[in-house]
């Protein structure tokens, strides 16, 4: 079969299968198994919330305390941040595309047994004070987690002007142990310290505090490398220009009525997008497409 339908539960020919469920909270999701892995995406946000490649650990952290409930965010996994990242005044921090109920306009399992499915972000009352856009993200599961957020502006006169970011939680054995490479020499903004301006030193960055920090021009691919899981992941990206790297530690985690005290242990965000000064100026009729691929391997 080489296209699905988008209603009711529907099997694929082996290998990609997608089922369509009640998930926490009673709100819809998929469930997504191939050959290579098996993945959980809920309409809401279209927020990928799992994804696991066989013999191997979750690659996404999941809070055990998310919510699960219609208009609040899920934490962990792969929030959709779009149209602003971080807070703004009156509104929702991070935008609104992760608390709205996306569409699911498509699926479809590829030849090699890959599956992707297509979501669009319905028209909006907050949308409303932006230009006419459509706004598509396509997720692709085989043997790794492929991710394209696509906007285009549908003004014939206006420009388009906004944020963009997978913010991306990962699974670590222990965040102490963890490395993040492929930042070094980058400038960043720590917001830790009130957003002052700071150039990566490090060849390999290691988390033992609170971090926040927002990487400048960069658009290069980072890795995780987790001597506990024994695994390397690989972040890799195009039309991306900002990496968000944060681990909420212990006070921040004690504040967050939706993440446990202890959880910051398992988890690093590396988050690929365009923020801050890198933010994207869309002309009319033009399209933008970020693009992550994750991946993982054995170390
Ligand atoms: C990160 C930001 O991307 O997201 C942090 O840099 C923020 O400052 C974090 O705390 C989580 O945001 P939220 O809105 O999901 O709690």
């Amino acid at each position: 079969m080489a296209n699905g339908k988008t209603e009711g539960n529907l099997e694929i020919a082996n290998p990609g299968k997608v089922t369509f469920l009640e998930g926490r909270g009673e709100l819809p999701m998929m469930e997504v198994s191939t050959a290579w892995s098996t993945a959980e995406i809920y309409l809401q946000g279209a927020h990928v919330t799992h994804f696991r490649k066989k013999n191997e650990p979750p690659l996404l952290f999941l809070s055990q305390c998310s919510r699960f409930a219609a208009g609040q965010p899920i934490r962990g996994g792969i929030p959709v941040v779009f149209p602003w990242f971080g807070p703004r005044e009156g509104m929702n921090q991070h935008g609104f595309a992760r608390l709205k109920e996306w569409e699911l306009k498509e699926f479809a399992p590829a030849p090699d047994g890959s599956v992707s499915l297509r979501f669009r972000l319905p028209e909006t009352p907050e949308g409303a004070a932006f230009p006419s856009c459509t706004v598509e993200y396509v997720v692709t599961i085989n043997d790794a987690l492929q991710l394209e957020l696509a906007v285009t502006n549908n003004s014939k006169t206006e420009e388009f002007v906004f944020e963009n970011c997978l913010h991306t939680y990962f699974e670590v054995g222990d965040v102490r142990d963890v490395s993040i490479k492929g930042l070094k020499g980058i400038t960043y903004l720590d917001k830790v310290e009130n957003f002052a301006r700071k150039s990566e030193t490090d060849d390999a960055i290691r988390i033992s505090s609170e971090v926040d920090r927002i990487y400048l021009n960069t658009a290069d691919a980072t890795e995780i490398l987790d001597p506990r899981l024994a695994r390397k992941i690989r972040v890799e990206k195009h039309a991306s220009l900002s990496t968000v790297v944060w681990n909420p530690w212990i006070a921040k985690a004690q504040q967050m009525p939706d993440f446990g005290n202890e959880e910051f242990e398992r988890m690093i965000c590396v988050e690929s997008g365009n923020v801050s000064s890198n933010q994207i100026r869309l002309p009319p009729g033009e399209s933008s497409r970020l693009k992550v691929k994750l991946s993982s391997s054995a170390m």
